[in-house]
């Protein structure tokens, strides 16, 4: 049976709810302060099994981390190869405003320590047909790419958070590309959502390119295929985690055999019902309650 690896980070966030962003100079009161787990690689593996995937997260975290580790067991994820002797776990310090829109800072700390040989001591139980997926809040995502791709596996790229690094980096090899406008624009220079597709495709000619339009929904590109979703009509509480939610979603329904329109569909309802909810990991919705919910489209 295919086997998902997620090589990624974990985060401890720091989620302080404000009026308003703080500005340059300006020093704020919060209306509130939580810490929540969190971290793009813990949300989208958490994700991914709340969807009814099979799911083994590798990464690092101190020994401040251990209720992070925890908390991915108590969803089935397989932790034995998250390494716990990081110098300290990462962080995060996130404003969420009235709107409930985010802004994120990001200390990397364990996220930033990984190794060659702690690379190849995790490939070295997966191989061809397995699917690896990566965001960019670790290091060495080129090399991990390489190794992987070496192995035969299939590899799923969240551009996210995008840096100059990625660019450079053996993108051909990527079969899923995740990522939304922004990081779109500052991979290819385009803006226009479908000339991003392109000019990614260009470069990488058998990708699948999932990019997340924010209000404006989803669209997927392949050599062979264009489809569209809009978005579903919610409270907008907190955004913090919605692209890990679809990303998490998504993959686990293309390969779990689903159409990508029917895997479209159920990520957006997915991220919708996140964003609908206080939290980035704590707001991801299971399968169920994804199937339950009765969801407006947004005109
Ligand atoms: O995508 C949301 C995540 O980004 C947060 O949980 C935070 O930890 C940052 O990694």
């Amino acid at each position: 049976m295919q086997k998902i690896l997620n090589f990624g980070s974990l985060n401890i966030d720091h989620v302080f709810t404000v009026d308003h962003f703080v500005q340059p100079g300006e020093t704020m009161a919060a209306l509130g302060l939580s810490l929540l787990p969190g971290g793009k690689g813990l949300n989208q593996s958490v994700a991914l099994a709340r969807a009814g995937a099979e799911v083994y997260h590798a990464g690092k975290v101190g020994a401040n981390g251990t209720s992070l580790v925890s908390l991915l067991q108590k969803d089935g994820v397989h932790t034995e190869w998250i390494d716990r002797t990081g110098s300290t776990t990462g962080m995060a310090v996130i404003q969420v405003d009235r709107t409930g829109q985010n802004c994120i800072l990001v200390s990397r700390g364990a996220n930033g320590e990984m190794t060659g040989a702690q690379i190849d001591a995790v490939l070295s139980s997966f191989g061809r047909g397995d699917l690896l997926l990566l965001q960019n809040e670790v290091n060495l995502v080129s090399r991990m790419i390489d190794k992987a791709a070496a192995r035969g596996m299939t590899i799923a790229l969240n551009l996210s958070p995008i840096d100059e690094s990625l660019g450079h980096g053996p993108l051909e090899k990527v079969s899923y590309f995740l990522l939304n406008e922004l990081e779109g624009e500052s991979l290819t220079g385009e803006k226009q959502p479908d000339r991003i597709c392109e000019a990614l495709l260009t470069r990488c000619p058998k990708a699948k390119i999932v990019l997340t339009l924010g209000k404006k929904g989803v669209l997927y590109r392949d050599q062979n295929a264009r489809f569209a979703h809009g978005v579903y009509r919610v409270p907008v509480v907190d955004t913090t985690g919605a692209g890990d939610t679809f990303t998490g979603f998504f993959l686990a329904s293309v390969i779990g055999g689903c159409s990508v329109e029917e895997s479209l569909k159920l990520a957006s309802a997915a991220s919708s019902l996140a964003i609908s909810r206080k939290g980035a990991a704590d707001a991801i919705p299971t399968l169920q309650e994804v199937k339950n919910a009765h969801l407006e489209m947004q005109l």
